[in-house]
């Protein structure tokens, strides 16, 4: 590491804040020593808001119908490949229940853009939820919808949105996803979920095909400016079954060095070590909160379904049973030191020491 990548990484975690250029530079300049730095920083700082907790968050996968096209997931339509499921609304509400008697307090329904889900059956699924377990955050991530959708899927009580920008160059946007699909509106989408009160996570993929550091640069300004809730960002891994079957995946120190960045621009930032990095390394989560994660998110969408739901190659957890993920990844989360808390773990909106 030189003097000047050591200068950047103290700029970062004293303002937060770099130019575009000086992120593409610190994003060039990764080497074991500056990585050890960043995560060093990363824990530090997230260590004097979040203390030693890691949030859980229970994932339910209810459906990988989808009617886009994005070219890196096992799941777009042209895949014909995929076995195509959808859950029912009962079965939904069974996983949370099952997510609730093992502890969970924030269920995550994700899936594919399956016109299915309209915002009625949404509503009542939502509904049926927060009043069985009131306690509960509930979040979406299921794409793009429209402004009214956003906010009928809200007045229903919905807490949170997931939507990963992908990328933060419409270049690079253009190149991930069919013409149908558009930068625009997928930026547009994030800005109204934030206008309508929701905590709004978005992200990108680390090593996507035609990424380069200058949109990774790109991206780091957007969550610089955007200041999102949370952040999801987990390396590329190539599905069999899509144009970018022979690509090369994301790596695991890449993966690791844009988390402890992340976290030092928005140190409040709820940041799951994820699935994904957890697919390309047997310990890809445990060090992701070594750098600066601090939430968790266990499969519990029905045995059953689980291998269905590939978004990319060889998907972890799709063997094992909800209260089997919830205990194995609260083994990995106290191997490293942490502890896993199962309230609502909304993220920390007063300014933290570091941040002043
Ligand atoms: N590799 C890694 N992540 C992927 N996603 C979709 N396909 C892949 C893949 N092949 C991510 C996208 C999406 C999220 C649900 O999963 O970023 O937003
Ligand atoms: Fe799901 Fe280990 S985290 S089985």
């Amino acid at each position: 590491m030189n003097a000047r990548t050591a200068e950047l990484i103290e700029r970062l975690s004293r303002e937060h804040a770099l130019s575009e250029a000086d992120y593409r530079a610190l994003i060039e300049a990764r080497d074991d020593e500056s990585a050890a730095l960043l995560a060093e920083k990363a824990v530090a700082v997230r260590h004097e808001i979040y203390g030693d907790a890691v949030f859980i968050r229970g994932l339910i996968e209810i459906s990988n119908i989808c009617k886009n096209d994005c070219l890196y997931c096992g799941i777009r339509r042209s895949n014909a490949n995929a076995q195509r499921y959808r859950l029912t609304p009962e079965q939904i509400i069974a996983c949370a229940a099952e997510g609730h008697a093992l502890g969970f307090r924030t269920f995550v329904l994700q899936g594919g853009e399956d016109a299915w889900f309209t915002d009625a059956i949404l509503c009542e699924i939502i509904g049926e939820i927060k009043r069985r377990f009131p306690d509960c955050a509930v979040t979406l991530s299921l794409g793009e919808r429209s402004r009214d959708s956003y906010k009928r899927l809200f007045d229903a009580g919905v807490d949170r949105y997931l939507l990963r920008h992908e990328t933060a160059d419409p270049d690079h946007y253009a190149r991930l996803h069919p013409a149908s699909m558009s930068f625009d509106n997928r930026m547009r989408c994030l800005y109204d979920l934030r206008a309508i009160g929701y905590q709004v996570g978005c992200g990108f993929m680390v090593g996507s095909p035609f990424q380069t550091s200058a949109a990774l640069a790109k991206d780091l300004k957007f969550i610089e400016d955007f200041r999102p809730d949370m952040c999801g960002i987990g390396p590329f891994i190539p599905h069999h079954d899509t144009p970018f079957r022979d690509r090369l995946a994301g790596t695991l120190e890449e993966t690791l060095y844009l988390l402890s960045i992340i976290r030092l621009i928005h140190p409040p930032v709820l940041l799951p070590a994820t699935t994904a990095l957890g697919t390309i390394h047997p310990e890809g989560r445990e060090k992701g909160l070594l750098a600066g994660a601090n939430v968790v998110m266990p499969n519990l969408s029905p045995v059953q379904v689980r291998k269905q739901y590939e978004l990319y190659d060889n998907k972890i957890c799709t063997g094992d049973e909800s209260a089997q993920c919830r205990r194995c990844l609260e083994a990995r989360v106290e191997r490293v030191g942490y502890r896993v808390v199962t309230d609502r773990g909304d993220v920390k909106k007063s300014p933290s020491k570091a941040q002043q």
